[in-house]
C-alpha cells in the first residue's frame, strides 16, 4: 500500500513538474486494472480462485507474460483474448501498476453469519460451471418466487412467499412446504423468501453440503419428518464428497485459494478455513442424500403424492440417484438434476417400439414400451401425466386412423399414465383435499407394457407413436399461467417417437 501511494504521489509531481513524456502512467494502470483485472484477479491483485494473484509480480516479467499470452506462445483462453486487446503501453502501464502493489497472499474469504445463510453466488466466484447447472436446476427454482406451479399451490395451501408469519391454512403451523422447498429459511422458521438470497435460492450449495447424516424420515413412535428434519446438518463445516488430506494446509503461494482447508499466511500463521470442510462420501455419494426431501410426501389425510423414494426401494434397485442425475460432465459432477422440466432426462426415461402387421382385414399394432427407470415413470409430483398417441398414415402420408382425437383419458385409456386422486366418494381430487387414490396406471419402476391396436384400417402402411409428458393436467394450465407460466413451459414434451412401417 506505502508502495501505491508513493508511486502516486510520484506521478503526480511528474505531471506537475516536467510533461511525463517517457514516464509510464501507473494512474491509467490503476484505472484500466479497475475496469479489465479486478473482476478476476482481485481489487488488489491479490487472487481469487482458479485467478492466480497478479500484484507485486516484477514489471519486466509482467510485461513478458503479457506478451507470452498475447502471442499465444502461452495458452490460455481468457488471456488470451484479454491480452490481444492491449496496446504495448496498456500492458506497460498495467505491469507498472502490479508492481507497485505488495505481493499480498491470497485475500481469505470472509464468510459472515451461519453457514446456511451464504449465498451461491459466493461459490459461483469458484465453482462457475456448478452454479450455472444448479441455477438452471429445479433446486434453484423450487420456491413459489421462482415456480410457478409450485406457487400456485403454495398460495393455495400457505400464502405470500414475501411475507413473515405465514401458517399452513389447515394445520396452522409452519409451513412442512418450505422444508424441502426453500430449506435454508425453514431452518431459521421464516416464511418471508425474498428477505435473504440464501433463502429465496431455495435448494441451494449449502443446503445439501452441510448434510452430514441421514436420520430417515420416519419418525420413531410414528409420524414423519421430512426435508431438512430427516437430516443431521453440520452447522459449521461443508460436506464434500472426496475431502482434502486433514494434514494439507493452502500455502500462501498457492495458485488457487482454496477456503475449505486452512492456510499459512506469509509469515507462517495458521489462518482457520472461511468455509471448512469435511470428507462425507458415505453421505454425498448414496442415495440417503436426495431421500429427505424425495422419498416420501404424503398430504394431511396420509395419502401419498410424492412417492419416488419408496418406488426405488419397492424395485430393489441399488443403483444411486447420482449416477442417473448426477452424471459427469467436463471434470465434475453435474448439477443440472433434470428431471420432468428437462427433455434431454425425458428422452432417456423410455424405450418405445412399434410394431405393425396386416392382420384379416385389419392392421394391428403393437407399442411395447419399457421403464428403464427404477422408479415409477413419471415420477415425483401427482400431476404428472404422460399420453401414447398412436396414429396410422396411408402410403401418401394421410392420417387414416388415431388412438383418440382429443384426449385419451375416454377415448384410450391404456395410453394414458397418470396418477389421480380422489374423495370419499371417489370423485377426482386434487392433492391437499384427496382422501384416496383413485387410480395409478403409471409405469411400474422396470416396467415392460404392451399396448395394442387390432382394428385399424387396412389402407395404413405405417404406424408411429409418440409418448409426450405433461408437467399438469389441461385444466390447471389457465391459473399457472396467470401467474407468470408461459405456454411454451407447460407444452407437451416429446418424451419418445418410433414409426414402424405396416408389414404385410
Ligand atoms: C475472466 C477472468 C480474467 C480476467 C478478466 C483477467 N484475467 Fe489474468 N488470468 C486469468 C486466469 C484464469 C489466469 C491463469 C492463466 C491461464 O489461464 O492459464 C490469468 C493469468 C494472468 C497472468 C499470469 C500470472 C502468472 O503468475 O502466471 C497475468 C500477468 C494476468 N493474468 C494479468 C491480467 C491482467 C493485466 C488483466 C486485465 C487486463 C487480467 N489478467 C484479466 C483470468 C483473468
Ligand atoms: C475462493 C474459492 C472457492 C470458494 C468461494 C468456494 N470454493 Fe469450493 N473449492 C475450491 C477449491 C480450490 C476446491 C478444490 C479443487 C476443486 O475440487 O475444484 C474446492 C472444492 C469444493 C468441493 C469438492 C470437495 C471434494 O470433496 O472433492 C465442494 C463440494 C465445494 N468446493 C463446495 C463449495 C461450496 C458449497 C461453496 C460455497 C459455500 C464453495 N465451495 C466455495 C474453491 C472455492
Ligand atoms: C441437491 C443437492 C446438491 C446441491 C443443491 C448442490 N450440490 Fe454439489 N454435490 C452434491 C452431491 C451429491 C455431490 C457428489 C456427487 C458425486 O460425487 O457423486 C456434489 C459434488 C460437488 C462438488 C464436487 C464435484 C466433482 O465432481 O468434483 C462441488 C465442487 C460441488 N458439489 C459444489 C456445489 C456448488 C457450488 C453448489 C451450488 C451452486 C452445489 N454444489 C449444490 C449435491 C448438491
Ligand atoms: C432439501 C431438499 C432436497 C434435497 C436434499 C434434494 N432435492 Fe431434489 N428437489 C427438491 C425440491 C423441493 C424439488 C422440486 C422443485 C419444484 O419443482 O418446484 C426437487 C426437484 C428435483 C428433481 C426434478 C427436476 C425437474 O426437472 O422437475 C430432480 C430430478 C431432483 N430433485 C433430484 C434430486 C437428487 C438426485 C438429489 C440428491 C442428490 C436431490 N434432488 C436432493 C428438494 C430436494
Ligand atoms: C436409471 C436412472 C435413474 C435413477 C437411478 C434415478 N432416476 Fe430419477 N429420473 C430419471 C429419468 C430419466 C427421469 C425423467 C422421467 C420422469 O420424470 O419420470 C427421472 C425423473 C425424476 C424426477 C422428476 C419428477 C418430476 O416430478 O419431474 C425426480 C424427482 C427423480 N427422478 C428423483 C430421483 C431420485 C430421488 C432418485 C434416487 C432415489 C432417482 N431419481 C433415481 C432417471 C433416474
Ligand atoms: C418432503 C419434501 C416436500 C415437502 C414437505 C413438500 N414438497 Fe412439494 N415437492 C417436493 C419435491 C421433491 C418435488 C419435485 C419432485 C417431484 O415432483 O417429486 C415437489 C414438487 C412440488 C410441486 C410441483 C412443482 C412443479 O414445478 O411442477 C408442487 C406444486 C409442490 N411440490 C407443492 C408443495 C406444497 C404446496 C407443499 C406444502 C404444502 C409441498 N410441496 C411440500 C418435496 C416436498
Amino acid at each position: 500500500m506505502k508502495m501505491r501511494l508513493w508511486a502516486s504521489a510520484l506521478g503526480l509531481a511528474l505531471f506537475l513538474s516536467i510533461p511525463a513524456a517517457a514516464e509510464v502512467d501507473i494512474e491509467a494502470g490503476a484505472a484500466l486494472a479497475g475496469q479489465s483485472c479486478a473482476s478476476c484477479h482481485g481489487a488488489a491483485g491479490e487472487g481469487m480462485g482458479p485467478n492466480p494473484p497478479i500484484a507485486g509480480i516484477p514489471e519486466n516479467e509482467f510485461v513478458q507474460m503479457m506478451h507470452e499470452f498475447r502471442s499465444g506462445e502461452r495458452e490460455s483462453g481468457t488471456m488470451g483474448a484479454l491480452s490481444a486487446g492491449l496496446s504495448d503501453e496498456a500492458i506497460e502501464q498495467l505491469a507498472a501498476f502490479y508492481a507497485s502493489l505488495d505481493a499480498a497472499e491470497p485475500a481469505a474469504f470472509q464468510v459472515e453469519g451461519p453457514l446456511h445463510h451464504v449465498s451461491a453466488e459466493v461459490c459461483a466466484s469458484c465453482h462457475q460451471e456448478i452454479y450455472d447447472e444448479w441455477k438452471q436446476s429445479m433446486h434453484r427454482n423450487s420456491t413459489a418466487l421462482k415456480d410457478p406451479i409450485h406457487e400456485l399451490m403454495y398460495r393455495g395451501e400457505v400464502g405470500d412467499p414475501r411475507k413473515h408469519d405465514q401458517v399452513h391454512n389447515r394445520s396452522g403451523t409452519f409451513p412442512v412446504c418450505l422444508n424441502c422447498h426453500a430449506p435454508n429459511a425453514a431452518r431459521d422458521q421464516v416464511t418471508k423468501l425474498d428477505a435473504k438470497d440464501a433463502y429465496a435460492e431455495g435448494v441451494s450449495c449449502v443446503t445439501c453440503h452441510q448434510i452430514s447424516g441421514y436420520r430417515g424420515v420416519e419418525r420413531e413412535g410414528g409420524g414423519l419428518r421430512l426435508g431438512i428434519l430427516a437430516y443431521e446438518m453440520d452447522e459449521n463445516r461443508l460436506q464434500g464428497p472426496r475431502g482434502f488430506p486433514f494434514d494439507q494446509v493452502a500455502k500462501h503461494d498457492s495458485d488457487v485459494t482454496n477456503p475449505h482447508i486452512p492456510r499459512q499466511d506469509a509469515s507462517g500463521n495458521h489462518v482457520d478455513a472461511a468455509l471448512p470442510m469435511d470428507s462425507n462420501p458415505s453421505m454425498m455419494k448414496s442415495s440417503q442424500l436426495c431421500l429427505g426431501c424425495h422419498e416420501q410426501r404424503p398430504n394431511p389425510q396420509g395419502v401419498p403424492l410424492c412417492d419416488t423414494g419408496s418406488e426405488i426401494d419397492e424395485s430393489g434397485s441399488q443403483v444411486t440417484c447420482q449416477s442417473c442425475h448426477m452424471p459427469t460432465t467436463g471434470d465434475h459432477a453435474s448439477h443440472r438434476m433434470g428431471g420432468g422440466h428437462d427433455p434431454h432426462m425425458l428422452s432417456r426415461a423410455v424405450r418405445m417400439e412399434v410394431k405393425a402387421r396386416r392382420n384379416g382385414e385389419n392392421v394391428r399394432a403393437d407399442v411395447e414400451i419399457t421403464n428403464l427407470l427404477p422408479h415409477k415413470m413419471p415420477t415425483g409430483a401427482p400431476f404428472r401425466n404422460v399420453k401414447v398417441r398412436v396414429t396410422a398414415l396411408d402410403s401418401t402420408g394421410n392420417v387414416v386412423w388415431e388412438n383418440y382425437t382429443d384426449h385419451p383419458q375416454h377415448e384410450a385409456p391404456e395410453a394414458y399414465m397418470f396418477y389421480q386422486l380422489g374423495d370419499d366418494e371417489g370423485k377426482p381430487a386434487m392433492p391437499p383435499v384427496a382422501t384416496q387414490v383413485r387410480q395409478d396406471t403409471r409405469l411400474e419402476p422396470h416396467e415392460q407394457r404392451v399396448i395394442s391396436y387390432d382394428e385399424i384400417p387396412t389402407e395404413a402402411a405405417y404406424v408411429r407413436a409418440e409418448m409426450l409428458y405433461n408437467l399438469v393436467f389441461e385444466p390447471m394450465k389457465p391459473r399457472i399461467m396467470e401467474l407468470g407460466a408461459t405456454a411454451e413451459h407447460l407444452a407437451p414434451r416429446s418424451m419418445a417417437f418410433h414409426e414402424a412401417r405396416v408389414q404385410q
